[in-house]
């Protein structure tokens, strides 16, 4: 396990490298924030997000918390999500949740761990509503769908918050995609359950377009 002053030198020697390869790098950050995606993923230490779709600083927003969730209380991520939208102007989400999730697998079991019980708790909502697939499958199985089914449930959590529709009302290009990453090889499965439109909102979260339907302060190009 590294030293605290050890991780102080990887520094160093990260930022001079990054230098070296590229001189102006840090002013060019410096100077702007112009990220095209914004991740929400799982706090695990095992999924960093830049790393593990070989991004540069700059290139990717991130909110990750534990199990990928998007709350419709959580102030936190929805801070993220309208700040991204609105003033980011990213033109793709990507909801990346992972096989091996110590989350779900808690999620699915018995034991007490504290206030994260209460956090997922919304996983175990998902997990009950898919009671009937999922009791058909053996443990692993079962821990694996539901890594696949919270994603999928996330992606409509996002579609159905404010910042997301106010975008589709006002004719933003958006995209929010579902992924799972592999702990076992590296790799990302897309899920295929691209939202990109209100079409992705059940009738009943739909905002429709009222003045109080598309924000009127946010940019419209
Ligand atoms: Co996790």
């Amino acid at each position: 396990m590294p030293t605290l002053a050890q991780l102080l030198s990887n520094n160093r020697t990260w930022a001079a490298k990054v230098k070296q390869d590229d001189p102006t790098f840090f002013e060019r950050l410096e100077a702007i924030q112009r990220p095209e995606y914004l991740w929400i993923g799982c706090s695990d230490s095992r999924v960093p997000a830049n790393q593990i779709v070989d991004l540069a600083p700059g290139e990717l927003f991130v909110h990750r918390n534990i199990a990928n969730q998007v709350v419709h209380t959580d102030f936190n991520c929805l801070a993220v999500v309208q700040y991204a939208i609105e003033v980011l102007r990213v033109k793709q989400i990507i909801v990346c949740g992972h096989y091996g999730c110590g989350g779900i697998a808690a999620a699915l079991g018995h034991d007490e761990y504290g206030v994260v019980d209460n956090w997922l708790r919304h996983i175990k909502d998902i997990s009950f509503a898919h009671q009937q697939e999922l009791n058909r499958l053996s443990d692993k199985e079962k821990e694996n769908r539901l890594c696949e089914l919270n994603v999928v449930t996330q992606v409509k959590n996002l579609a159905r918050t404010k910042a997301v529709q106010y975008a589709w009302n006002r004719g933003q290009t958006l995209d929010i995609h579902g992924w799972v990453y592999g702990l076992h090889d590296g790799l990302i499965k897309d899920l295929k359950v691209t939202a990109s439109s209100r079409a992705a909102v059940d009738d009943i979260y739909q905002l429709h377009e009222t003045k109080r339907g598309s924000r009127p302060n946010a940019s419209t190009s």
